[in-house]
């Protein structure tokens, strides 16, 4: 009797449970909230190194989750890097990259008319077949007419800027950059938005900060999984911070504007928490791209030992700090040296969905939820980059460059898939990333286009920062000795 009543009950269950999932779909895949920064370099954390330590927050973020030292980008500037974290793809597929006109394909300033193209497909489209709700909160930075705006893109809601927050700018051929909720502008930077060059002060990170907690009270309410964007901008320059975090770091502006970032995950993640959600939320903390040495100190952040910063492909321009949290999921205190890449996020991200990324075209993102979840470490495919008219070739733990010029896309192609085209990554032989690489002017100069076992012996390299052939600025020797001779970088 007792043993048919019980067979009975769980026959029960097994039907209402099914009837649960039937009214509501498949169990929730996790939230996913994807905080990006804007020129946030690898050593900027307490974390990472930084001896001021004004960043507990995140550096209990990292206590309770993995941290990855070996974190790249995809490009050392804003717009290409944003397109390969939403694309899972080398920004330069989606027609992306930078030349020593930087601000050609940044999309900045106001009179660039490019975008992303309705061809890709952007990770919060994709997500809306697992019923994801998706907001992008502050800066879009992947084109600013109307057919880019980030709603045609796939995202329910947006508020913030298409662009950077240069200006003030007083005329019409220039006009300060607008802000948007949803299809809406709102008012501008400098305008209904004040950003107070003179004392730094901006409530900006206050406003991304409500839209970010107000969306996730929503999205909870409503029992929806969702996608936040929080891609945040007060450390770029010119840098900003709130008056109550005005004037409190040691590290002046650029600090006052960590420690307000700082500050608002913590309260993000309390949120998480008090909302009994944090299980049930991944939250990824990366950075665009590497600290603006040319804003530095006072508006630039830092890139640990790493050389040079932004606009370059070394390290200090492509690596970034990396957190990733998942309580009870991602096994807390965790370091990973996996080399990752801000394009395994959209890749990683589909995969918390229960989603494959598409079928149709080259995706170059890897899921890191093994890593993540198993502590596992991929053997990553190469795979390569250009910017400034560069490329370099990632393989395994280690990264060596073989940099050449390349006008097309169909040329650079033609160079990477010669035959013998492999890359012998060695290890770095000192704490500075030493790069083995080269730059060259012209085609017939580029290292290693025979092979890359013909680079020539590191005291023989010679670098020069600019294509004489782009930008007509004069060849700078560079030897590794002054490495630093190589950073400087145009505005952009
Ligand atoms: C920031 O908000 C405070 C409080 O509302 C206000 O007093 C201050 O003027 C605002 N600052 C700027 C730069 O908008």
């Amino acid at each position: 009797m007792a043993a048919v009543a019980a067979a009975t009950r769980w026959r029960l269950l097994l039907v209402l449970s099914a009837a649960g999932l039937g009214v509501t779909g498949a169990p929730q895949p996790p939230n996913i909230l994807l905080l990006l920064m804007d020129d946030m370099g690898w050593g900027d954390l307490g974390v990472y190194g930084e001896p001021s330590r004004e960043t507990p927050n995140l550096d209990r973020m990292a206590a309770e989750g993995m941290l990855f030292p070996n974190f790249y980008t995809a490009n050392p500037l804003c717009s290409p890097s944003r397109a390969a974290l939403l694309t899972g793809r080398l920004p330069i597929r989606s027609g992306f990259y930078t030349t020593n006109g930087h601000a050609r394909n940044a999309y900045t300033p106001q009179e660039i008319v490019g975008g992303i193209p309705d061809s890709e497909l952007l990770l919060p489209e994709l997500l809306k077949e697992a019923g994801y709700t998706s907001k992008i909160v502050g800066k879009w930075h992947l084109g600013h007419r109307p057919q880019f705006h980030p709603l045609k893109h796939g995202f329910d809601e947006w508020f913030g800027s298409p662009n950077c927050h240069f200006g003030p700018y007083d005329n019409k051929a220039r006009p300060n950059i607008p802000v948007y909720r949803d299809w809406e502008m709102v008012g501008r930077f400098y305008e209904e938005f004040p950003i107070n060059l003179k004392t730094g002060e901006a409530n900006l990170t206050q406003i991304y900060l409500q839209e970010a907690l107000d969306f996730i009270k929503r999205q909870q309410a409503a029992h929806r999984p969702f996608f936040l964007h929080w891609a945040i901008d007060a450390t770029h320059a010119p840098v900003y911070a709130s008056r109550p975090f005005l004037g409190t770091s040691q590290r002046g502006r650029y600090g006052d504007a960590v420690r307000e970032i700082d500050d608002s995950v913590g309260k993000i993640l309390h949120l998480l928490r008090d909302l009994s959600i944090a299980e049930n939320t991944f939250v990824f903390f990366t950075s665009d791209n590497g600290a603006a040495l040319i804003s530095a100190p006072r508006q630039g952040g830092s890139n640990g030992p790493f050389l040079c910063g932004k606009q370059t492909t070394f390290e200090g321009g492509m690596r970034e700090p990396a957190i990733a949290w998942w309580p009870g999921h991602i096994p807390a205190g965790q370091v990973s040296h996996q080399l990752g890449s801000i394009m395994d996020l959209f890749t990683t991200s589909l995969s918390l969905a229960g989603l494959e990324p598409p079928r149709d075209r080259a995706i170059d993102g890897l899921d890191l939820l093994p890593t993540m979840l198993q502590g596992r470490l991929t053997d990553r495919p190469v795979f390569y980059y250009r910017g400034n008219a560069l490329m370099a070739v990632t393989r395994g733990q280690y990264k060596a460059h073989f940099w050449t010029w390349t006008n097309s896309w169909e040329e650079f192609r033609a160079w990477i898939s010669a035959p013998g085209r492999t890359c012998r990554a060695s290890p770095p032989t000192r704490r500075r990333s030493t790069p083995s690489c080269r730059w060259s002017s012209t085609w017939d100069e580029t290292p290693g286009r025979g092979s890359p076992s013909a680079l020539p012996a590191p005291s023989t390299w010679t670098h020069f920062a600019r294509s004489p052939r782009l930008s007509g600025s004069t060849r700078r020797p560079w030897s590794l000795d002054s490495p630093s001779s190589m950073c400087a970088t145009g505005r952009s």
